[in-house]
């Protein structure tokens, strides 16, 4: 049983659509974000916290909003960015931006605990050498991030396997009322993913195709 870690049910109904019936499941675990300038090692530190609560295959996805002309601003910090300024001006931002090309990527980080064989995909090993130093990965407060006040098992160096997927388009003032997040100003072949239905949205989007990479590889694993 693969495990979706993500507190949005619709993730899990759309990696439904590319996986096995019965592969996955949704596992409402809140991993911790840390901050990074790309959605690699984000992803691949939620998947070790998350194999370590789980204790089977986890799949972990961090996603952003990659702006050209902002050097990929606002990227990792997305989330926060929408949750602050909101989207509305995001698009103030853009909208005097005489390249208004930006990209939606999907990183997806998978992680069982054993070793890869060598792929195109890249493998993240985060720091063994620390882990190996630090011995097993507590919380500050002493206790697993379980909640347990057991050892956890040191997961800092578990290799973790990552799959990316991006869509192209362009910032544009806000239209349509479907989908999520930025769906609204992002528009790809002369729509906005807020205009599209789920099924086309999912067909083009970043996470759509960073699922069909995962799915194709995950069959054979
Ligand atoms: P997360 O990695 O899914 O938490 O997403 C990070 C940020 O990107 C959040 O602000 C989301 O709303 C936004 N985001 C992720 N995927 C999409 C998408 O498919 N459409 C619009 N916004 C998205």
């Amino acid at each position: 049983m693969l495990r979706y870690v993500t507190t949005n049910a619709g993730k899990v109904r759309e990696a439904e659509t590319y996986l096995a019936d019965g592969t996955v499941r949704q596992l409402d675990f809140d991993y911790t974000e840390i901050q990074a300038d790309s959605l690699a090692p984000i992803a691949a530190r939620g998947a070790r916290e998350a194999y370590r609560e789980a204790g089977g295959p986890v799949l972990v996805d961090d996603a952003g909003l990659f702006i050209e002309a902002l050097d990929g601003f606002p990227g990792p910090y997305s989330s926060y960015i929408e949750n602050t300024l909101g989207i509305d001006r995001v698009w103030e931002v853009a909208r005097d931006l005489e390249n208004r090309r930006a990209a939606f990527r999907c990183t997806l980080a998978y992680c069982d605990g054993d070793d890869f064989a060598a792929t195109p995909d890249p493998i993240d090993r985060g720091d063994r050498s620390a882990a190996a130093a630090a011995g097993p990965t507590r919380d500050t407060d002493g206790t697993s991030a379980a909640g347990s006040t057991e050892p956890a098992p040191a997961t800092d160096g578990l290799p973790v396997k990552l799959f990316q997927g991006a869509v192209p388009g362009r910032i544009v003032a806000p239209r349509g009322d479907g989908g999520f997040g930025y769906d609204p100003i992002f528009e790809h072949d002369g729509e906005t993913l807020a205009e599209m239905s789920t099924a086309a949205k999912n067909a083009v989007s970043h996470r759509g195709r960073a699922l069909e990479t995962f799915a194709e590889w995950y069959a054979d694993r």
